[in-house]
């Protein structure tokens, strides 16, 4: 079965800094793989590498079989890959509709689909509406929103679609610790069955989401695998634990 996703050997330089210094990695059909590494490794260049925000000067990003390198973001999400960002709330719309703009980006993926009745993408919307807990500011605009309610938004846009493959870059960032426990049993209970790729900071989220987990050291894979094995590892402790295990 083809990985849902693969890097073979990406570089991305911005000016003289080489961010990028041939990445690979692999990403399984269903798997919950976690992406971390110090601050300024090149975690979220790589994000925007793989949903064509920017493109690599080198090496190949594959999704589910299909060359996407350097292809532009709508279509990287038409094709396959549907990622979705930090970015995707849309301030001027009330959260519900944010909501059903995802819904109905979710079932625009086949020529039948696009007919799919406005009361299933309701009842999409709403489920996760309750799901990330923004039920009673269902009518406010997004923009109006507390810091962490858009966080949850956020999340909630990246979870109503049936993409493929989801990208989330550190999302509990900036949440306290009752928000961020909240959030993780979201991405953990839609992701289910899912194919997830997360940047995450918190160490105890990493280990107990994550079925593999890909260290990124100054531009470079160092180190995959389960979370014990990568808690095991002397090269990622030296590297980036700072010689203690997480
Ligand atoms: N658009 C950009 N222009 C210039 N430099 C960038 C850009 N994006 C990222 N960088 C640089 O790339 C390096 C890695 O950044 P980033 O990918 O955000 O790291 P991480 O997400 O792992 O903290 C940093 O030195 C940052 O300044
Ligand atoms: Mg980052």
């Amino acid at each position: 079965m083809n990985a849902a996703l693969e890097l073979h050997g990406v570089t991305r330089r911005y000016g003289a800094t080489q961010v990028l210094r041939g990445v690979d990695l692999r990403v399984a059909q269903g798997e919950r793989h976690a992406l971390i590494g110090p601050n300024g490794a090149g975690k979220s260049t790589l994000f925007d590498l793989i949903s064509g925000r920017a493109r690599p000067d080198d090496g190949r990003i594959v999704a589910n079989g299909i060359d996407i390198t350097g292809e532009p973001p709508q279509r990287v999400a038409r094709t396959l890959a549907r990622s979705f960002q930090t970015t995707s709330v849309f301030g001027g719309l009330s959260v519900l509709d944010n909501l059903r703009c995802a819904a109905l980006g979710a079932s625009s993926s086949g020529f039948l689909d696009r007919w799919l009745p406005s009361r299933k993408i309701d009842a999409r919307a709403h489920a996760m509406l309750d799901a990330i807990g923004l039920a009673e500011r269902a009518c406010e605009l997004a923009a109006r929103l507390t810091y962490a309610e858009q966080r949850a938004l956020d999340l909630g846009i990246a979870l109503a679609t049936d993409a493929p493959l989801i990208l989330l870059d550190e999302p509990t960032a900036g949440m306290n610790r009752a928000e961020a426990t909240r959030a993780l049993a979201l991405i953990r209970a839609t992701t289910e069955g899912r194919t997830l790729l997360v940047i995450e900071h918190d160490m105890d989220a990493v280990f107990s989401l994550a079925d593999r987990i890909s260290v990124l050291v100054r531009g470079r894979v160092i180190a995959t695998g389960t979370p014990a094995a990568i808690r095991a590892n002397r090269d990622v402790r030296q590297a980036y634990l700072g010689g203690v295990a997480p």
